[in-house]
Parts: structure tokens; sequence; C-alpha cells
């Protein structure tokens, strides 16, 4: 069997969503079910994996969450999507110096790839740290939820408007074994949904993250019940965008969409402004829209990076800098990836916005 006939497992079409999850997760078949792809020798490079320096930040900003929510002596953290552990791994060394935080924090990982989940097993080896599939699993206490690039490796939908009809995007095996996409009349339920949003009105292409906001709706029942709140990070837009921002990555490189199914990895832009008129609607407090490049700034990424300098040879300090402008250029990832806080009797803001 080729690997698009076990995606599509007899079935003639599939939604856009449904394509992508299949060729990302699918047992055994599905891209993050088999490899490793992050790093220099994978397909794409992260934050954490760029400088520890990031990590660090999340880090502290947490201790700071957890002070402003009064030094709880239970408390919850979160790591939505690990990928390779390496966030997990500075973030844990870090708390430790913290003794009074230390002792309050749990730490849970939610991971969907098997495949990931032992690699993060590997890399991690603490009692303070537990996998979950089930966020009711939490400890006592008030929860912060973070997320690296968590929300733009979760399939979207894909809609178009004529004649103010909607049509949702369905790929299907074409001629001679080829995939195409067409076009089919989107349930009533859908529609009604997508007219919710005062951002995707008069729009006539649309991306929807129906189950990226599932998967929200469950941590937001989580922070209702036990307070606290969601920092999201993520490679995405405010401007609403008029054409597809599916993008598939292999070897560090974009190429065709239809191009090495379940050997490159799929994401999509995050709409920020969607996702933040969600998050109004579920009555937290949301942050301002804020760029990588200002969160860390003002988390204090520089003089920790000073700090760290002093002690470094020219060649060591200067891999820091090299690494550090990856992070905060605006044309790199600076600006390009931006920030998000929600939260329930916690920080209305991200403490400096
Ligand atoms: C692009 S990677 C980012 C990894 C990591 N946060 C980083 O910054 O390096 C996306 C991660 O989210 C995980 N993931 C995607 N969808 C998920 C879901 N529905 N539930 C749990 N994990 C998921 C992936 O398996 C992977 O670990």
């Amino acid at each position: 069997m080729t690997i698009i006939e076990n995606i599509f497992s007899r079935k003639k079409k599939l939604s856009i969503e449904e394509f992508v999850n299949r060729t990302l997760y699918k047992k055994k078949i599905g891209y993050y079910q088999n490899k490793n792809p992050f790093g220099k020798d994978g397909d794409f490079i992260t934050s954490p994996s760029i400088s520890p320096l990031f990590s660090e930040m999340i880090g502290i900003w947490i201790i700071n969450f957890w002070e402003s929510l009064n030094k709880p002596t239970n408390f919850n953290f979160v790591e939505l999507g690990p990928g390779n552990g390496q966030m997990c791994r500075v973030i844990n060394d870090l708390f430790q110096k913290f003794p009074e935080f230390y002792k309050s924090i749990n730490i849970f990982l939610y991971e969907k790839s098997t495949t990931l989940k032992k690699i993060q097993k590997r890399k991690i080896n603490s009692s303070k740290i537990k996998w979950i599939s089930n966020f009711n699993n939490l400890k006592k206490g008030p929860v912060i939820f973070f997320g690296n690039e968590f929300f733009d490796a979760i399939p979207i939908k894909q809609y178009v408007k004529k004649n103010n009809i909607f049509y949702e995007k369905f790929v299907e095996i074409q001629k001679k074994n080829t995939l195409g996409t067409i076009l089919k009349k989107a349930s009533k339920k859908d529609t009604e949904e997508i007219l919710k949003f005062k951002v995707l009105k008069n729009l006539n292409f649309i991306e929807y993250p129906k189950m990226g906001f599932q998967i929200l709706n469950k941590i937001i029942k989580v922070i209702e019940r036990k307070k606290g709140g969601i920092l999201l990070i993520d490679y995405g837009y405010i401007k609403q965008q008029k054409k597809s921002t599916l993008q598939s990555i292999k070897n560090h490189k974009k190429q065709n969409f239809f191009e090495n199914i379940g050997q490159s990895d799929i994401t999509s832009l995050v709409n920020f402004k969607l996702l933040k008129e969600y998050l109004h609607k579920k009555d937290l407090d949301v942050s301002n829209i804020v760029t990588q490049s200002f969160f860390l700034k003002r988390v204090g990424i520089l003089n920790r990076a000073e700090i760290l300098s002093n002690k470094m040879s020219f060649r060591q300090k200067a891999d820091l800098y090299i690494r550090l402008k990856r992070l905060l250029h605006p044309k790199i990832m600076g600006n390009l990836f931006k920030v998000i806080l929600a939260s329930k009797n916690g920080k209305k803001k991200l403490g400096f916005n």
C-alpha cells in the first residue's frame, strides 16, 4: 500500500484538517510518529534549541506569574507539545534554583506523538515531571499552560466564501495517484461557528483552527476551575491573510504542500486576532498581542546574555549573540513570532503591557 492509500484508507476525500492530521499523526506512518524532526539534522529548529536563554526567560516569567498569584503552595505547570524536551530540561534546572517555588510546582507534559514522548523521557529524568493526556489529572492548585509552536502544529480547516455560501476545502486522490483540492459545501454547524467571529466577517478565504479551539476549550475549563492562565508563543499574524498559510517544510526548506507526504512537517500561521477574540468570548482576561522580541526583552533576555557573556571567550560570545539575533531580529523570529496571555484571577496582562 502506498503512503497516500494508507492516509486515505479507502476514503475518496478528506478535509484539509483530517488530511494534515493523518499526515502528521497517523499511527506508524505520520510524520511526528516516526522521527525526531528537531535540530540541524532534522527539518526545523525551534527557539528552545536555538538558545537555552529562551527557555530560561519562560521559566522566569512562570515564577513571576506564580508570585503574582501570591505564591500558592501547590501550583501546576503544563507544557503543551514539548517537542524534543529541550525546554523542559532547561526549565526544570532553573526552577531548582528557587527552592520555595520548586517545592510548590508540579510539571506536566502534554504530548500527542509517541515517538516524541520517548525522546522526552530519555532527555528528562525527574520525579517532578509527569506526562498527561487528560487535563483533569493535574494536582491541586492553580495552573499555567505554556505552548511554543504548539498551536501552529495543530491542523486547521480552510473555507472559501462564494456568493455568501461557505465551501470547505478537501483533498482528493486525482488521476495518476496525484493529490488535488476540491471544494464541498460547508456544514451548517461550521458556517454558524465561523460567523460568530467579528475578525472573520467579510473574508472570502478563511482558515479556522477548529481542532485547536477544541483543545483550547478543554484548557479554558481547567483554568476556570483552578484559576491560572495560558501563555502561547507562535508563528503568526495580525493582519488577515487572503491566501493559504499552510506550509510544508523538509530539511529546513519550504516545499510543495503535496510533496514528501509523511516525511515533511506541515504547519500553518496562527491568526492571533482570531485567537484573541476566541479567548475574550470565553470571558478570560486577555493581554495585548506582543512580539517575541518585545516579550523576551521585557523578561530580561539581554541582561541575562550580558551577565553570561562576561565569563565567555570571544568565540562563545559570538555564538551567543548570533543565537540571540535569531530569536530577536524583527526579520528573523523577533516579529514573526507573537505572544499572548489569557488568564482567570491571575495576571490580566503579561506583566508589563
Ligand atoms: C512544532 S513542535 C514544537 C515543539 C516545542 N514546543 C518546541 O518549541 O520545540 C509541536 C509539538 O506539539 C505536539 N502536538 C501537536 N499537536 C498536539 C496535540 N493535539 N496534542 C499534544 N501535542 C501535540 C507535537 O507532537 C510537537 O511536540
